[in-house]
């Protein structure tokens, strides 16, 4: 893990850097960290692969006050020229790191060179939605991200991986349940908080990868086919037998759906 800060010191992000080759930027779901792309690093035989923890997860501190989908994408910006990404890049979020990538695609949209959405929306949290994250909030602070990743397992894996594939629900408690509870409390209020992103989708101006897992109950796969429709190239890809954590679930059929799309840039 290396670490890259401000010059100020007021953020900091931990990430992993592996390969050479045009750079391809990884952004993590909630509540996990740059660990779940273990698979895709595959893709460094070929690329250079960034795998930040965003604000809270892994190594990467809660900036003072917390933080914002906005400031997420501001402290990428400044972080990829701070290791030496000068060239637009391939960003890729699963979920909630979808969520930091289309803040990213609306500020920053010339770094852009292609977008991977994977298992995520565009559209803001509805009231109720805001005020589920607000009791687990509560959830997180008065118990711990244990509590919080032991509620959402069973949305976060498809029913077959729940099923077959006891490794990867192990792995997604390993990673989960070490993540501190105010990360998770900081982050589940910027994902309150984000604003919605569907007006975005139609001026998107490179080509974007829509992945889904075909199980995947958080963000269906019918959300996924028109946030794929809205985008003006755009290619939707499917995973059987995944869930929500599609890249984790069906590592393989994710990798190679992304190298295929990377390959046509
Ligand atoms: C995630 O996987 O990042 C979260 O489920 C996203 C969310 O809760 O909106």
């Amino acid at each position: 893990m290396d670490t890259w800060r401000t010059p100020d010191g007021r953020v900091t992000l931990a990430y992993e850097a592996v390969g050479d080759g045009r750079p391809v930027v990884l952004l993590h779901a909630f509540p996990l960290c740059r660990e779940m792309w273990a698979a895709q690093r595959g893709l460094a035989d070929r690329f250079r692969v960034v795998t930040p923890d965003l604000f809270g997860f892994g190594g990467s501190p809660v900036p003072a006050g917390g933080w914002t989908m906005d400031a997420m994408a501001d402290a990428l910006a400044a972080f990829l020229p701070g290791i030496g990404i000068a060239q637009p890049v391939v960003l890729g979020g699963l979920s909630m790191g979808g969520y930091v990538a289309l803040a990213f695609a609306r500020k920053y949209p010339d770094r852009l060179r292609g977008l991977v959405l994977a298992d995520t929306r565009a559209e803001a949290d509805t009231a109720e939605a805001k005020a589920n994250r607000d009791k687990t909030i509560a959830l997180a602070r008065s118990e711990s991200s244990v509590a919080v990743v032991e509620q959402m397992l069973p949305k976060l894996l498809g029913e077959f991986t729940r099923k077959n594939r006891p490794h990867v629900v192990g792995e997604v408690l390993r990673i989960g349940t070490a993540q501190s509870a105010d990360g998770i409390a900081a982050a589940l209020a910027a994902m309150r908080d984000r604003p919605d992103s569907t007006a975005l989708l139609p001026t998107i101006r490179v080509p974007a990868l829509v992945v889904v897992g075909a199980e995947d109950a958080l963000t269906p796969p019918d959300g996924a086919r028109a946030m794929a429709a809205a985008i003006p190239d755009a290619r939707l890809d499917v995973i059987p037998t995944a869930g929500h954590l599609s890249a984790m679930e069906c590592p393989a059929e994710f990798t190679t759906a992304v190298r295929m799309f990377l390959a046509s840039l």
